[in-house]
């Protein structure tokens, strides 16, 4: 868990209680649980999308590009030009810390990018295989969680196994991988969210990096899906900064080892951004390749108009600063309410992200689904219990993932103040018994 939150502004934790003081802890929690959901909420923390605010913020990109040729000369409008935009390329090239022709910028979703990659593995192989994944008697994959469900759901699809390892502070567990990778030569990849980590707010160290990237795997063609979707998205005035794992990979002789993706679906609009593949130039020329085999050419128009709209990488840095005075007040409060309601009773743990959309919410262990299904019979929509597991199956029944990103500030203080009534009520359940 990151950076954990539990203040002792209570008096005294409930398993020191005695039972007579559990009772009457229960029956108060029962009658502040009565009182949410004869209020009729509709509220919702489930995903986390961008507010209205943060797309407000893009909206000159309606009235962009100005003109159809990019600096290269290139008609945006016409067919061609499989790698994306070159002005957009540079810029987040250099965000991304590699040449142009190391980054390839395609349609609105990252996501779909990952599922292209791990579809020209599965059916081709890639730089390093020795045959397609497909060809393999099992295809396994490490999953650090929590983490993004998406990923989870993907990975399944395919068929592939999941293996778990404990997500810390400064990223996944490096030691455990190590000695996974080293003999199963099943283990083909790993998913990595390196900065502000879906749902933890984890940021991977350049020494834990450094550790994946030089790893020795049975696999030769282990691959690293470095999934840096929110990069950029400071919630602070210290902008830390994403490991170099690309050029880690290169310093320590396995080049081709990380695909980096990116997107500026939480940046611009989440429903006509840009997503961006990374890698070493040998990676960028192997999924081109395949992906020419069924398309002629992106969105260019939209890559010029959002070089136009950023104009440069400080451009970038500078929208998502806007960004976070939307998202920062939001985070704020949930912070408040957890520390206020939850703080020192030692029923709940939750991180303090530096940026990212997410806030984990930790309850105790057996009560995550109830404090879920309680919300939901107050109104308060919460994301499944266990969805940041392979299956959704978290072993402790404990992990939640709040997205405070879309409601407004009231309302994020609100579904709070109804989360935390929640988790008060089924903790007290639990604890009397
Ligand atoms: C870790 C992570 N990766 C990728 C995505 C989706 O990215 P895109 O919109 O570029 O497909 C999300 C969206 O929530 C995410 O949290």
């Amino acid at each position: 868990m990151v950076a954990v939150t539990d203040q002792s502004t209570h008096p005294q934790p409930l398993a020191d209680r005695s039972p007579a003081e559990l009772d009457t802890f229960l029956a108060e929690q029962r009658s502040a649980y009565e009182a949410l959901a004869a209020r009729g909420l509709t509220l919702d923390l489930t995903r986390g999308k961008p507010a209205t605010e943060q797309l407000d913020l893009a909206d000159r990109l309606l009235q962009l590009p100005g003109r159809a040729t990019d600096s290269s000369g290139a008609d945006t409008r016409n067919y061609g030009g499989l790698h994306g935009g070159a002005d957009l390329r540079a810029i987040f090239g250099e965000l991304l810390g590699v040449p142009t022709n190391q980054i390839v910028a395609q349609g609105n979703s990252s996501l779909m990018m990952m599922r292209e990659v791990l579809s020209y593995l599965w059916l081709k192989g890639g730089v390093t295989s020795e045959r397609p994944w497909a060809a393999e008697e099992r295809v396994t994959f490490i999953c650090p969680v929590p983490g993004y469900d998406r990923h989870f759901t993907l990975t399944d699809w395919f068929g592939i196994e999941m293996v778990t390892v404990p997500m810390h502070a400064d990223g996944p567990d490096a030691d455990a991988i190590a000695e996974l990778v080293a003999t199963d030569a099943s283990i083909k990849g790993m998913w990595l969210v390196p900065t502000y980590a879906n749902p933890t707010g984890s940021v991977t160290s350049t020494e834990v990096a450094r550790k994946l990237a030089s790893m020795p795997t049975a696999a030769p063609d282990f691959t690293i899906m470095w999934d840096n979707a929110y990069a950029w998205h400071h919630l602070t005035a210290t902008e830390t900064p994403s490991a170099d794992i690309i050029g880690l990979c290169a310093e320590a002789g396995n080049p081709h080892r990380a695909v980096v993706f990116a997107s500026t679906s939480k940046i611009t609009y989440a429903g006509a951004g840009v997503g961006f593949l990374a890698g070493s130039s040998e990676t960028v020329d192997w999924y081109v390749d395949h992906l020419g085999q069924g398309a002629i050419g992106p969105d260019k128009v939209n890559h010029l108009r959002h070089a136009e709209f950023f104009g440069s990488a400080q451009g970038v840095r500078d929208h998502m600063a806007r960004h976070r005075e939307v998202l920062a007040p939001k985070f704020a409060a949930v912070q408040e309410v957890l520390t206020g309601r939850l703080g020192g009773l030692g029923v709940a743990e939750w991180s303090e992200p530096a940026g990212g959309y997410f806030v984990n919410l930790d309850v105790l262990d057996g009560t995550a689904s109830r404090v879920v299904q309680l919300a939901k019979e107050a109104g308060i929509a919460l994301t499944p219990a266990g969805s940041s597991f392979p299956h959704r199956d978290d072993p402790r029944d404990r992990n939640i993932r709040l997205a405070p990103s879309f409601p407004v500030l009231d309302e994020v203080t609100e579904a709070m103040e109804a989360v935390a009534t929640c988790v008060l009520l089924a903790a007290a359940e639990k604890l009397h018994g």
